[in-house]
């Protein structure tokens, strides 16, 4: 079984990078991973809190998706060889999820394996990407195609990196923050609920509180046989409408289209589970204050629907969801026949939103 199953040891909240030094000092070289916008914005933040932590040589990759494949691997692999590292170093990944998930994959399969860090910098990173395992590349046209499940040694999530990140990027993890509370966490949808995002302050509890519910899930489950796929919820049609809109070149985020999904899949919850109509309408109105409405038409259904079929979540040709049966508590596996998957698209083109 490709698992690391050592326990992975957790800092979460303000001071956890300074908290992270004594646990640096112990490896007698670190080689560090970046993307360019990470170089600039994250890095001095990391040399002036920890200026004792003697940091060998950092290894920069092209910022985005496009930071995330073989090219920039194989140019990972030259860089360890070149510097001659050895599986005593540490591989120390500072950075969103692009980061975490080609760092742990590079480090993991470099000679057999150097242990790695994650220190997220992004919300999406520090709720979701760093956490839980799942290291990977996209190949070819296809997302996290080749990877591997792998646990970091540790994870240091520290608010202070956010600083300076994009109003778009901040949205685009607060869509994957919004979806713990609707599928486990009735207490963070509660602090959550009814807000504009650019409103919440105690970040520091709401981003430990995402950790937390995903740390949670994968202690659990951590080869996503079971309850894993309960993080699945809005991801079904929303990677489909992510797909659609990167092949016709006007790519979104990630949370964009998982929010658009959520509104659709709470649709389809809502006709199989029964949901009171208060906690959909609470949900859909939620997620219209935060996120823009896609102006898709009903002639792109059979597209979306196509992109479906290819999705990992497929099984035998039938669409597997992960639905809500109420706030705070969902269920994986649910069969859902395409006629309701096309009704859930057409209720969210045709609905009113707020914006
Ligand atoms: N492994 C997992 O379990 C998992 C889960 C969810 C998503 N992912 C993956 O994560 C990736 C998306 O992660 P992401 O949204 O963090 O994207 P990302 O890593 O591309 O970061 C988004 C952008 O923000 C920049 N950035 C990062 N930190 C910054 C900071 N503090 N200040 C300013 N700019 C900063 C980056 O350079 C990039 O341009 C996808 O590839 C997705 O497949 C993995």
């Amino acid at each position: 079984m490709l698992l690391d199953t050592k326990p992975v040891s957790y800092m979460i909240g303000n001071g956890a990078l300074d908290m992270s030094e004594k646990g640096l000092l112990k490896y007698p070289r670190i080689i560090m991973l970046v993307d360019e916008n990470v170089e600039k914005h994250c890095l001095p933040v990391f040399r002036a809190h920890l200026p004792d932590v003697k940091i060998d040589h950092v290894i920069t990759i092209k910022s985005g998706e496009r930071g995330k494949n073989l090219e920039q691997s194989i140019h990972i692999w030259d860089e360890l060889t070149r510097l001659q590292v050895d599986r005593d170093a540490l591989f120390l990944n500072l950075g969103g999820g692009v980061v975490t998930d080609i760092g742990g994959f590079t480090a993991s399969t470099y000679k057999r394996g150097i242990p790695f860090i994650n220190f997220p910098t992004t919300l999406l990173g520090m709720a979701d990407a760093a956490i839980g395992g799942k290291t990977g590349i996209d190949y070819g046209a296809y997302k996290n195609q080749v990877g591997l499940f792998v646990d970091p040694v540790s994870v240091i999530i520290d608010p202070i990196f956010l600083n300076t990140l994009e109003d778009h990027q901040w949205q685009s993890g607060f869509a994957e923050v919004m979806k713990y509370g609707l599928i486990m966490d009735r207490d963070l949808w509660s602090i959550l609920s009814g807000q504009d995002y650019h409103q919440l302050e105690d970040w520091d509890k709401i981003i430990t509180k995402a950790a937390r519910d995903k740390i949670d899930i994968v202690h659990h489950d951590a080869l996503e046989k079971g309850m894993r796929k309960n993080l699945n919820f809005g991801h079904t049609i929303g990677h489909a409408i992510e797909s659609y809109y990167l092949m016709h070149d006007k790519p979104i985020t990630h949370g964009q289209a998982i929010a658009a999904g959520m509104i659709c899949e709470t649709w389809i919850s809502s006709k199989i589970f029964d949901i009171e109509c208060t906690q959909t309408d609470e949900i859909v109105e939620m997620i219209d204050l935060n996120f823009e409405k896609f102006d898709i038409s009903e002639a792109t259904i059979p597209e979306l629907l196509d992109l479906m079929r290819q999705d990992k979540k497929v099984r035998e040709g039938q669409l597997k969801f992960s639905l809500i049966r109420k706030i705070g508590k969902a269920t994986h596996d649910i069969e859902v026949n395409m006629d309701m998957v096309v009704d859930s698209i057409k209720y969210y083109i045709n609905r009113n939103s707020v914006h």
